[in-house]
């Protein structure tokens, strides 16, 4: 909770207490067997040690060979015993999210859980992430935070199937519009679906343009299923332009709270929308840049950046209720990611470096993400959305109590690719290594998205049959 610098030593500790836990729930199991004890004693004294090294030697990481690491996991999967433990993903009591009993559970309630058949795909394999979050190719050591999985708490969600959601895009188009977690999402699910392509050459750019940082839009198509999934750098959602006539000096660019992005006419008709805005809703990346906000003529000086936010959400969600064709686009709003910075922030050097373990209590994050979170429920259940809601179809995906748990996703100092890692006090605590954490938010894209085709099939099967 608090950023007290002193507090360091107690986080380290988190996992050690974590898997005490899970000791204690094992010897429930195994009381009767002092042999069985024993075993899980010297089982977890190497868990502790290999925690422990990886803590030590993360920083030698260029000759770091990766096959001491499956040695690593093989002894959690040893601790790794039905029903209890790391893994309890085998509930008999849980529905199926696509089954019709399903309906209404709450994929975002839920818990991560070890599973030693991720990750879904291996970076080296997919061409589209770029150098960024390539963590493991360029240096990071261990391979713990790809071997997680999302587990909501009253239903299973079908595994990803690359193939089954191309078949479903056939013809489509899928847009994320959003900052660069949202390419960071956008990259993570072309390696999922490009996983069941065979001939890497029917995936491509349609401009020819490689994937970099500040490049506008990228539009990749899959040839064999002519279908896009495509990004849109919109980090406010809003549009950000030239300030009027006669502002003063100070004001360099606005933001036009009540008007899209300029590229909002190249993806109104995707039939599938993923925004998310958040991380650029703040003074470092507005007003101290001269970036001011604007209504209709006028520039705002002294307008809160909170309630910038919410006018820009409200006018997203017109946009959404007045422009987008409900019954041929479903729209998503991914909601915050949070940053997991240790004493002090991206400038400040703040810290994620070393970790290994994801922190189920989510106590790292620093309290903006909840700030931000209240903000986002607070406009969407405010009077403009009331009002509207009952047209606005609009689905959350509310990842931020899971990501928050995540302090172990993030690329820290290794998201310089060839350039070798990053000094201590540069690290990316911010955007997350792929194969990673963003894959998860994409197979809850996939289940949401697959349910809802569910949905409109039955209902529509004529219309399913023409296309
Ligand atoms: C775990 O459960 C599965 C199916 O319920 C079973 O096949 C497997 O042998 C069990 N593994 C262990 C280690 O008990
Ligand atoms: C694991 O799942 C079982 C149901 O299959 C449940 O009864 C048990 O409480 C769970 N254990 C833990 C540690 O979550
Ligand atoms: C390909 O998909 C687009 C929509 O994205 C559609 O307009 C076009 O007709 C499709 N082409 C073929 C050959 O089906
Ligand atoms: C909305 O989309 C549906 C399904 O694609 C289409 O039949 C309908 O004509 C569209 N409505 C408008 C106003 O474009
Ligand atoms: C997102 O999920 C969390 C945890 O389940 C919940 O507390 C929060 O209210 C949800 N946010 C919104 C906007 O629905």
């Amino acid at each position: 909770m608090s950023k007290n610098p002193s507090l360091e030593e107690d986080d380290e500790a988190m996992p050690i207490s974590e898997v005490i836990k899970r000791f204690k729930r094992l010897r429930l199991v195994f009381e009767p067997s002092l042999g069985i004890l024993g075993f899980f004693l010297v089982g977890l004294c190497l868990v502790f040690s290999f925690f422990f090294l990886d803590y030590r030697t993360v920083a030698k990481t260029k000759s770091h060979g990766f096959s001491d690491q499956s040695e690593r996991f093989l002894w959690l999967k040893e601790l790794d015993v039905n029903g209890s433990g790391v893994n309890n993903n085998t509930n008999e009591d849980r529905v199926e999210f696509l089954e019709e009993s399903g309906n209404g559970c709450d994929v975002f309630d839920g818990k991560w859980v070890w599973d030693e058949s991720y990750p879904l795909y291996q970076s080296k394999d997919c061409f589209f992430i770029d150098e960024g979050f390539r963590c493991t190719e360029f240096g990071r050591p261990d391979l713990f935070y790809t071997k997680w999985k999302w587990q909501p708490t009253h239903c299973n969600l079908p595994r990803f199937d690359a193939k089954l959601m191309l078949e479903k895009l056939r013809n489509k188009r899928l847009v994320f519009v959003g900052d660069s977690i949202g390419r960071n999402q956008w990259e993570s699910l072309l390696c999922l679906l490009s996983s069941a392509i065979e001939n890497k050459n029917l995936v491509y750019e349609v401009n020819n343009k490689p994937i970099s940082k500040h490049m506008g839009f990228f539009v990749f198509k899959f040839h064999d299923y002519n279908c896009t999934v495509e990004y849109y750098r919109a980090p406010f959602l809003v549009l950000q332009s030239r300030p009027p006539k006669g502002s003063p000096e100070k004001v360099k660019t606005t933001l036009k709270l009540e008007t899209m992005d300029w590229s909002a006419d190249k993806w109104r008709d995707a039939d599938i929308l993923v925004f998310n805005t958040g991380h650029w809703w703040n003074y470092e990346k507005t007003i101290r840049g001269g970036c001011y906000f604007q209504e209709g003529d006028k520039v705002r000086m002294k307008m809160k950046i909170d309630h910038a936010y919410r006018r820009a959400m409200k006018t997203v969600l017109k946009w959404i209720q007045e422009e987008v064709n409900s019954s041929k686009t479903q729209v998503f709003f991914r909601t915050f990611a949070p940053v997991h910075f240790r004493g002090g922030d991206w400038r400040t050097g703040g810290t994620c470096h070393m970790e290994t373990f994801p922190d189920f209590g989510a106590s790292l994050v620093p309290s903006e993400t909840w700030q931000h979170m209240k903000l986002l429920q607070d406009v969407l259940s405010s009077l403009y959305y009331s009002k509207i809601s009952k047209t606005v179809k609009l689905k959350l995906l509310n990842i931020t109590v899971m990501a928050a748990q995540r302090n172990d996703g993030h690329p820290s100092l290794y998201y310089l690719g060839s350039a070798g890692p990053a000094p201590v006090h540069r690290e990316d605590c911010s955007h997350w290594c792929l194969p990673g954490v963003p894959d998860s938010w994409n197979e809850l894209l996939y289940a949401l998205f697959l349910k809802h085709q569910g949905y409109s099939r039955s209902k529509n099967s004529v219309s399913d049959n023409l296309t």
